[in-house]
């Protein structure tokens, strides 16, 4: 059981994410408990205010260190375990399988999500995050980001798919792409599925998957293939 944690002020985003598929099975079956709680019930003035103007000047509102740490010592409480805290934040780490993988590891995760600008440098330095950006883009907001991590992570948690085996072949879990992959019928407007996937020669459909994923790779994301070696991602 991982427990996550998600600070926001805009928790209904999360809502539909959580309530389908493999989500909310995962959380049925007590797979992972996700926990969600509005930094703007941390703030302290009558307007709930939760951001201000950047000092030095400049444009947007800044996050405010108060309601974001107040927010975070109510929520830490919640369970003995200290957890790994992530701010989502476009200056971060990139977020790629091999992160999801690890943090897959973790009991619970405490995940930040801000609005504006940005946060307050204090709260970065103040909580010691580590930071996390899923891509080179900067979104409205780290709803979004959190929500990715959220299903990249929790997808790979034993029992979260129907087919144990499943997250072992995905894309990017041997530093590949995935191979084609093709289901009924046999003839689609003209195009065959390969006649190899429906020889039932197991080794040699292996062979031909594994060509496939190469090839793609190199057409598509030459850079995967400069890191000589394959990282291990799959299923815990
Ligand atoms: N917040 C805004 N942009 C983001 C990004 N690219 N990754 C994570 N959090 C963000």
């Amino acid at each position: 059981m991982i427990r996550i944690d998600v600070l926001t002020l805009f928790p209904e985003m999360f809502q539909s994410p959580l309530s389908h598929s493999i989500l909310k099975r995962a959380q049925d079956s007590g797979i992972v408990s996700i926990v969600l709680t509005n930094i703007r019930d941390f703030a302290t003035d009558a307007y709930k205010k939760v951001d201000d103007k950047p000092y030095g000047g400049g444009p947007g509102m800044v996050m405010m260190p108060g309601p974001v740490f107040d927010c975070f010592e109510h929520v830490e409480k919640l369970s003995p375990e200290k957890g790994r805290v992530i701010l989502l934040t476009p200056q971060g780490q990139k977020f790629d399988q091999a992160k999801a993988a690890d943090l897959s590891k973790e009991k619970r995760l405490i995940l930040i999500s801000g609005r504006y600008e940005g946060f307050d440098e204090r709260i970065r330095i103040g909580l010691d995050a580590e930071q996390i950006s899923i891509g080179d883009y900067v979104l409205s907001g780290g709803e979004l980001a959190a929500m990715v991590i959220i299903d990249a992570v929790v997808r790979l948690l034993a029992g979260a798919l129907g087919d144990q085996d499943s997250p072992k072949d995905d894309t990017f879990s041997e530093g590949l792409l995935e191979y084609p992959q093709y289901t009924r019928p046999e003839v689609f407007r003209g195009m065959k599925v390969p006649d190899v996937l429906l020889s039932g020669d197991h080794a040699k459909i292996d062979r031909w998957r594994r060509q496939q994923a190469l090839e793609r790779t190199k057409k598509q994301r030459p850079d995967l293939l400069k890191n000589p070696e394959p990282r291990k991602t799959a299923c815990l």
